[in-house]
């Protein structure tokens, strides 16, 4: 967040840290103030910190990023902080209000090939763009768990807009995570990448992959919900913290044998709503075509986008074509 003071520009510089507990911090993933501000005592306390010390080094922290209390009208500027992000299709970003909201989650969710990591990428090249094209002029992390990332498609994505290919690929940091706990290990220690290359997207695709071979079966549910909600509540503190857009995605199977609605089964179970969500359910069309609906969001209506995937990536459909599908 870039209210306030902040007095305090690394971790060492807090009152009460010293250099060997910077040291267990960093550690465990707070390297940076915000992350500070945002941890709870239980968290801090795992460096080996009393709760008293912890408290008070949290405490400390959010006053340095005027996280404690707050005027209605500074509430109003944090609110009026939030920025978004194009998809590259006009008709997707009116369905989303405008793009992508920062500080929050959305979901893209869909069966094989409906497009969710290619609107990742996508995202990942127009994050850079410059705000009055719809960009937050910062970079993109992206953790991917299925191997999906491929740099010739951001090259011809860049090439499109009109950007820079190699300074595009140089503003992604790109992560493989091998295994879920991998996957969470990241995102736990992501705070200073994040800080240091202006990342103003967070991407985690697939959000659910890993989770799902790993936890299979009635017994290991609860686990595996639990842990995906402590990875999804520090997605979100990040997001908080640096007002980067946050992504993920979550394959579910299409059932073709329900005739009412469009139903689709998630391989296991949904993930865990959350507060600050948007969901996107994404669906093939003919050919390039796809419909995205709004399924859920925080205060946005239920609707539907209708967009193609091409060789210059996410692009609005010609308004007769759209028509068609809208029809069928
Ligand atoms: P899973 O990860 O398997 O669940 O699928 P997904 O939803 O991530 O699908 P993805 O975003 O990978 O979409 C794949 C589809 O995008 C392909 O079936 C193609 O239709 C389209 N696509 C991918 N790359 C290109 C490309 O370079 N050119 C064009 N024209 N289309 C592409
Ligand atoms: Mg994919």
């Amino acid at each position: 967040m870039s209210m306030g003071k902040v007095r305090y520009k690394r971790i060492e510089d807090l009152p009460g840290v010293g250099p060997a507990t910077a040291k267990k911090l960093r550690e465990l993933g707070f390297s940076t103030v915000e992350s500070i501000a945002m941890a709870s005592v239980k968290e801090l306390a795992a460096a080996g910190i009393g709760e008293k010390r912890a408290q008070e080094i949290i405490n400390a922290a959010r006053s340095a990023i005027a996280l404690t209390f707050i005027s209605a009208e500074e509430l109003v500027k944090m609110q009026q902080n939030v920025e978004r992000l194009t998809t590259g299709s006009k008709a997707l970003d009116r369905l989303l209000g405008g793009g992508l909201e920062t500080q929050s989650i959305t979901e893209f969710y869909g069966e094989f090939g409906s497009g969710k990591s290619q609107i990742c990428m996508q995202l990942c090249v127009n994050v850079q763009l410059p705000r009055e094209r719809g960009g937050l002029e910062g970079g993109a992390l992206y953790i991917d768990t299925e191997h999906t990332f491929r740099t010739e498609r951001i090259i011809q994505m860049a090439k499109h807009v009109g950007l820079d290919p190699k300074e595009v690929v140089k503003n992604i940091i790109y992560a493989e995570a091998f295994t879920s706990d991998h996957q969470m290990f990241l995102l736990d220690h992501a705070d200073e990448v994040i800080k240091e290359h202006n990342i103003r997207l967070i991407i985690i695709d697939s959000l659910t992959a890993h989770f799902r071979s790993e936890y299979v079966g009635r017994e290991a549910l609860a686990e595996r919900q639990q842990k995906l909600s402590k990875h999804l509540h520090k997605l979100i503190r990040l997001a908080r913290a640096f007002n980067a857009v946050a992504v993920v995605t979550n394959q579910v199977m299409a059932k073709p044998d329900v005739f009412f609605g469009d139903a689709v089964a998630p391989i296991g179970g949904h993930i865990v709503a959350h507060t600050s969500h948007t969901r996107i359910y994404l669906r093939k069309a003919k050919g390039q075509i796809r419909i995205a609906r709004l399924v859920s969001s925080p205060y946005l209506p239920e609707g539907e986008a209708i967009f193609k995937i091409t060789e210059n990536g996410i692009e609005d459909v010609a308004e007769e074509e759209a028509a068609k599908v809208r029809r069928r």
